[in-house]
């Protein structure tokens, strides 16, 4: 596997999009803090020091990439003891606090995966109007971890979970606010409320509302409430 190493970058996933023609994949470009860290819908990803920041790129027509990549953190994380949660489509939650991030994009037939998640950092590193909402592995641990070593961890977890047809019920046993009313923001900004009865089998967010269930594909946030 190619590893391209940063101590600190702008953005994994701004460097690997800039230098896509050029590196091969399977390859990693990973960072231990990031100053412009990208987050879903033009949103900031905070990277302080001490994190794990990094873009898989991999060339792979997989349906279920956007199940597979949460769940593999979420086995990853198991093996050093943190039991986390998925909120649809894709963060990942201890105790209800975020705790990682996930950006996939596609460039070609280019699958490029970031990945971000709060490590050897502080709770205090973090910008005062989000520090309620996150939380570390150095929190919950009060010990630092090998961040690449969690990185290649995630990797391989995500090559290997290809039991496809375990997938969808491995995604709704780690899915947070199953059968709770959530109120979603819609791409276009319209916000619509219901609740949330599971996924599609590739991976799409099945909601009921006004007694009829439906499918969504994308969204920019969701709240349960
Ligand atoms: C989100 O929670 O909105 C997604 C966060 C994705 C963050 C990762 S960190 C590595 C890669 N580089 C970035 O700039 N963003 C992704």
């Amino acid at each position: 596997m190619n590893i391209i190493r940063f101590q600190k970058i702008n953005s994994t996933q701004e460097y690997a999009k800039l230098n896509i023609n050029s590196i091969v994949p399977p390859a990693i470009i990973i960072a231990k803090e990031q100053e412009n860290g990208k987050g879903r819908h033009g949103r900031r990803f905070y990277s302080p020091e001490g994190g794990l920041y990094f873009t898989f790129i991999i060339e792979w027509n997989n349906p279920y990439l956007s199940m597979l990549v949460p769940l593999s953190i979420t086995e990853a994380l198991d093996e050093i003891g943190i039991y986390t949660e998925i909120l649809w489509p894709n963060d990942i939650l201890f105790n209800g606090k975020k705790i990682a991030g996930i950006l996939i994009e596609n460039i070609g037939e280019k699958n490029l995966i970031g990945i971000g998640i709060n490590c050897n950092n502080r709770i205090s590193d973090f910008p005062e109007g989000i520090k309620d909402s996150l939380t570390t592995i150095y929190e919950i641990k009060k010990e630092n971890i090998n961040t690449e070593e969690l990185c290649v961890l995630i990797v391989e977890k995500l090559l290997t979970i290809s039991n496809y047809g375990d997938i969808k019920n491995m995604f709704l046993k780690r899915m947070k606010g199953k059968g709770e009313n959530a109120k979603i923001k819609m791409d276009d900004g319209t916000i619509i409320e219901g609740q949330i009865q599971g996924i599609s089998d590739t991976g799409g967010l099945i909601i009921k509302k006004n007694g009829k269930t439906t499918e969504i594909k994308s969204i920019e946030k969701l709240i349960i409430i």
